[in-house]
């Protein structure tokens, strides 16, 4: 067979990522259909989508779930289908038991076997079919995250016509920590099929970039990486760069840090319904002094005991008091299959009933904690209900929380507590920043946000709004896709965007 074995497709912009943007909901009748699911880069890729001949490729959401592509406002949705083998193997385990604590710093021990490794390499493989599938002749491919590290040298192999992006939505760990992974070697590899390699922080994009030079011999030049054309490394390379002869590629590798749908949470916080419910929240909770916010998925990286021992030992010495504060902690539930989360979960749970059961009056409970998610609407009104929003992740790729809490706060107030650890922080320096792991430093902290007075409030918000206002999702990607177009006119037959 030649190269035509491999079938090109009709997309000239694709997406790749591990969850597709839409979800399926069943009807009142039984019949299934699809919604879109209210993300940023959804609605910052859009635009793009329809402009191109646009198309999304992922998993939809459920094991065993096999659909014929099909349209969902201007976007070809492609189903990667995923078996209950590959869920519990690629996706709970060597993405979410290896792959996420490995680089948010080994919070968590991460786990590594061999067979949720192949399991890995088999999905990666699948979704890189797909997506060449689909692909038109010297069309942009966006991959996106953990999930699918290796698809960027597969895809390359099977479609070198096409111009192939990758941003990783997490943090990339340093050397000392990455170096733990049995298959550094091969994720680097598989990141490198890449033009562009996009990060969160400029110290991920770094770490990256150490780790090819360490692993690879690799000679990087600021964002640049030079890749051999012909790769005759050996193997493992400790000594650092050889001297190269013959012709390379150029990958960057740079830092773009991800943001909101701004305008639209402001839009949204502006509505006569969003604060009457706001106000409406207040009420409920017997109209705090001070009512404080965190919402997190439920995770190990959120440092959500962190926030609760500061918050309980405050209540214990009598320097906070029940009836003046309430924490509203929203928790989503998330990876409720994987062993960590559920130990997290119990663990969390039962310092909440005894902070609410060690402090709470019939009339005021110092906790009110929910395990589940909320509607858009709802989580603007409770952003515009809370004094103070805790935000004190142990390790963060970047912390989109903290940034629709500022978008939210037309009013030019509220108070942002933000991890130091969490991307979020290299761009967001007027809120009130801290290290998590200083319990007394987080409980000063909370304390001088509740006393803050109105002008230093204001003072804070409004220059925290103009960051986050100004640096929306949508320069965003547009931002990493004129950075990989230029990449394309590099090549010999990059399609502009
Ligand atoms: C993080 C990751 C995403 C992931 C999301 C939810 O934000 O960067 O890739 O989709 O968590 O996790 P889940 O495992 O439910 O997709």
């Amino acid at each position: 067979e030649t190269a035509s074995a491999i079938p090109t497709g009709e997309y000239d912009f694709v997406v790749v990522s591990n969850r597709l943007p839409v979800d399926r909901v069943i009807e009142a009748d039984g019949t299934a259909s699809w919604a879109r699911s209210p993300g940023g880069l959804v609605t910052a890729l859009e635009p793009v989508m329809r402009q191109h001949e646009g198309a999304w490729i992922g998993w939809g959401g459920q094991p065993d779930l096999e659909f014929e592509p099909f349209d969902s406002d201007g976007i070809r949705v492609v189903p990667v289908p995923l078996t209950a083998h590959d869920l519990e193997n690629y996706y709970e385990g060597f993405s979410n038991d290896t792959l996420w604590p490995l680089y948010h710093d080994v919070i968590n021990p991460p786990t590594y076997h061999r067979d949720w490794w192949e399991s890995y390499i088999d999905v990666n493989q699948r979704f890189a079919d797909a997506t060449a599938a689909a692909s038109a002749i010297g069309a942009v491919v966006w991959v996106q995250d953990y999930q699918l590290q290796l698809v960027p040298k597969m895809l390359r192999e099977l479609r070198p016509d096409l111009t192939i992006g990758f941003f990783n939505h997490i943090p990339f760990p340093p050397y000392g920590i990455y170096s733990q992974l049995p298959w550094r070697t091969q994720i680097v590899e598989g990141l490198l099929g890449a033009d562009v390699i996009g990060f969160q922080r400029v110290a991920d994009a770094s770490n990256f970039q150490r780790a090819v030079r360490r692993l690879k011999g690799y000679v990087t030049k600021g964002t640049q990486i030079e890749v051999p054309l012909v790769d005759d490394s050996p193997g493992v390379r400790v000594f650092g760069p050889i001297k190269r002869q013959g012709s390379f590629r150029t990958v960057v590798a740079k830092s773009f840090p991800i943001s909101i749908d701004a305008a639209s949470f402001e839009a949204l916080a502006r509505t006569p319904e969003v604060q009457d419910r706001a106000r409406q929240i207040r009420a409920d909770l017997g109209n705090p002094k001070t009512v404080m916010l965190g919402v997190d998925r439920l995770d190990y990286t959120k440092g959500i005991g962190h926030r609760l021992k500061a918050y309980g030992e405050l209540l214990a010495e009598g320097r906070l008091n029940a009836e003046d504060v309430t924490l509203v902690q929203v928790a989503n539930p998330s990876r409720e299959r994987v062993q960590a989360y559920m130990a997290l979960r119990d663990e969390i749970e039962l310092t909440v009933g005894r902070i609410n059961g060690d402090y709470g009056t019939i009339a005021h409970v110092p906790i009110s904690y929910h395990h589940h998610g909320y509607p858009r609407e709802e989580m603007v009104a409770l952003y515009l209900a809370a004094d103070v929003m805790l935000v004190t992740a142990l390790r963060d790729g970047m912390n989109l929380v903290a940034k629709e809490y500022v978008a939210c706060r037309f009013d030019e107030d509220g108070v942002l507590i933000l991890s130091e650890f969490a991307g979020a922080s290299d761009e967001l320096k007027r809120a009130l920043l801290i290290n998590p792991h200083d319990i007394d430093g987080l409980k000063e902290t909370i304390l001088q946000a509740i006393a803050m007075p109105k002008r230093d409030r204001s003072a804070r918000m409004r220059s925290l709004r103009r960051r986050v206002l100004e640096n929306d999702v949508s320069r965003w990607s547009t931002e990493f896709l004129r950075v990989l177009e230029s990449r394309a006119h590099h090549g010999s037959e990059g399609h502009a965007l």
